[in-house]
């Protein structure tokens, strides 16, 4: 077990935050954990648990443990005619994994490429995108669950997955430690390409057959273009949730507003994009000094560089309070705020 002490943690987190934290560790094996917590000054001590540190927005100084999950491996557990089941440790990049999936031809989280962080991530938030989310592929995880010390293997009814949501959120957080996370990948992918511009994107770049490899290579073509790369501007992608609404209060904001997006999700609600009531609300492309919201997804926050992670909270409030006055709706944040 690696602790550091006093660690600042701009490396280990997509805003690029300078702030510190009194220890880190870095956890290679579910040993290490053992091997942490059998400690009672850590077993005491506040926690946060860290996989690519893209869903996090860090405000001050943590005083307590940071637990760095770096445990690796893509190992195949199972397969037959149809399916494979991979065990995923929770460390591992998500990018790399899905563009292992699409070498290797197993599909299922193709639509999910270039999204950043870890795989122990993606069951805890429901990562999602161009109309797919982790859920559909996910068969299972393991965690270590502090109290007891045992690895407990939790199904995908236990997790009780949502839109940007799972249990581990909820009524499950900071009891578990995701170590490992099994998919059920498809030999014979059927493939989804309804959202958004992807069939456009598609087209564009002069693809006649579709594959695995095109449709990964189409989500990366939009996401480049419209997401900013956290190596050259700090963010964590969508920095609050699309929010849903009753149809009833949809339909007047249609009166009063021309051509107001939205998308059924059920027969009385409705789902805004956030960007489009961000952008309305006159944030589009803001800047105040070192910090912002991006000129071309007004969803994403934003550091130029020696931004502070209080102020991009205070920017969060400010957007949240004009779009509650404009609109009447209560934008969530998605992101972590610690
Ligand atoms: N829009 C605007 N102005 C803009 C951009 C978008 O008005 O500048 C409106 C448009 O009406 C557009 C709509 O927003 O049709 C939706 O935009 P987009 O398809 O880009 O998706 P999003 O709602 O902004 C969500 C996810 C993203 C995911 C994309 C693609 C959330 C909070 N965000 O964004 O996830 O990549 O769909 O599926 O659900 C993330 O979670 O960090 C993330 C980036």
């Amino acid at each position: 077990m690696l602790t550091d002490r006093n660690i600042s943690l701009k490396p280990y987190n997509t805003f690029g935050l300078d702030v510190a934290a009194d220890y880190l560790t870095h956890i290679r094996t579910p040993e290490d954990l053992e091997a942490v917590f059998s400690t009672s000054k850590f077993r005491l001590m506040k926690r946060l648990v860290l996989g690519g540190g893209s869903n996090i927005l860090l405000t001050r100084h943590f005083a307590g443990l940071v637990i760095k999950v770096e445990i690796e491996g893509i190992t195949i557990m199972d397969e037959d005619a149809d399916n494979v089941l991979v065990k995923v440790g929770a460390g591992e990049n998500w990018h790399q994994f899905v563009l292992w999936a699409v070498e290797k031809g197993y599909g299922g989280i193709e639509n999910l490429s270039l999204i950043p962080g870890t795989v122990g991530a993606a069951p805890m938030q429901n990562i999602g995108a161009y109309g797919v989310e982790q859920e559909s592929v996910f068969h299972s995880l393991e965690a270590y669950e502090i109290a007891s010390g045992k690895v407990v293997r939790f199904y995908k009814e236990d997790c009780k997955f949502g839109y940007r949501y799972s249990a581990f959120k909820d009524t499950l957080k900071e009891k578990y430690i995701i170590t490992d996370v099994y998919y059920r990948l498809s030999k014979q992918p059927t493939f989804n390409i309804s959202y958004g511009n992807l069939k456009a994107t598609l087209e564009d770049m002069g693809v006649d057959e579709l594959s695995l490899v095109a449709i990964s290579q189409a989500v990366i073509n939009i996401r480049q273009s419209k997401l900013p790369d956290p190596i050259e501007i700090g963010n964590a992608g969508s920095f609050f949730k699309n929010p849903v609404i009753l149809k009833k209060h949809y339909q007047s904001l249609q009166a009063a507003f021309d051509e107001v997006p939205g998308y059924e999700v059920s027969t009385d609600e409705i789902k805004v994009p956030a960007a489009w009531l961000i952008e309305k609300a006159g944030w589009k492309g803001y800047k105040n000094g070192e910090i912002g919201v991006h000129s071309k997804q007004p969803l994403v926050l934003v550091n130029f560089g020696g931004g502070q992670g209080q102020d991009i909270k205070n920017l969060s409030i400010e957007i949240q309070n004009s779009v509650h006055k404009k609109f009447g709706i209560a934008l969530d944040a998605e992101v972590n705020i610690i």
